[in-house]
């Protein structure tokens, strides 16, 4: 990936997107949108993966055809939004390895700290998609990376649903060589720390805790 930033704005991610924005939408609409979304934006974000061949037979004859190279990737969410958007990763991509990063806020420094860590081994050989459905101050997101790149992460890619301008500026100058995939590029965050327009809480809308 070259851009920083990949804007999709393919006609079927734009309509699924405006459902799941509508106040109005239920949470099992919610989740299934979610659910085709993600997998829309997994193609997106698996272009260019490096490739080999691999010698098969055809009915009619052998080939040599193209296959992913590499070891599996690897398809880290950052709690708990992004188990939203791994699912329908997931679906696309079974073979893939899966790590979790758990972040909350401290109150008193604003700081995110890790209460739970844990991602597949051979990070460094693997392609690390760190998936979060809302880049909003980008801390959790940039603090997320740290951690994969101390685990021995080294090519990272970064899967969202919405994000601010501001934190595709913070995540572009703490971590340039990240690669953000994105469905949309919103206004601004208000003064909650809140996406706008946006959709409101992501975590909430997907689990319906409110
Ligand atoms: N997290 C959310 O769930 N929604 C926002 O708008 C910002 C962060």
């Amino acid at each position: 990936m070259t851009e920083h930033v990949t804007h999709v704005t393919h006609p079927l991610v734009q309509h699924k997107l405006t459902l799941m924005r509508q106040t109005d939408t239920s949470t099992a609409s919610f989740r299934q949108l979610l659910r085709e979304i993600s997998q829309l934006l997994a193609y997106e974000v698996t272009r260019g993966l490096p490739m080999t061949t691999r010698r098969i037979d055809t009915p009619l004859e052998p080939m040599d055809a193209p296959v992913i190279d590499g070891k599996k990737l690897a398809l880290v969410s950052i709690l708990r939004a992004g188990n939203g958007l791994l699912d329908g990763v997931l679906e696309l991509i079974p073979s893939a390895r899966v790590g979790f990063v758990g972040l909350y806020r401290d109150e008193e420094t604003l700081k995110p700290v890790q209460y739970y860590f844990k991602v597949p081994t051979e990070l460094e050989d693997r392609l690390v998609i760190a998936v979060d459905p809302m880049l909003a101050t980008g801390n959790s997101s940039v603090a997320a990376i740290d951690l994969l790149k101390k685990a021995g992460a080294k090519n990272i890619r970064f899967l969202c649903l919405l994000a601010a301008p501001e934190g595709i500026a913070r995540m572009k100058e703490a971590h340039p060589d990240v690669p953000i995939v994105t469905a949309a590029i919103d206004s601004h965050l208000n003064e909650n720390g809140y996406i706008v327009p946006g959709l409101g809480d992501a975590g909430d809308r997907m689990f319906g805790t409110k």
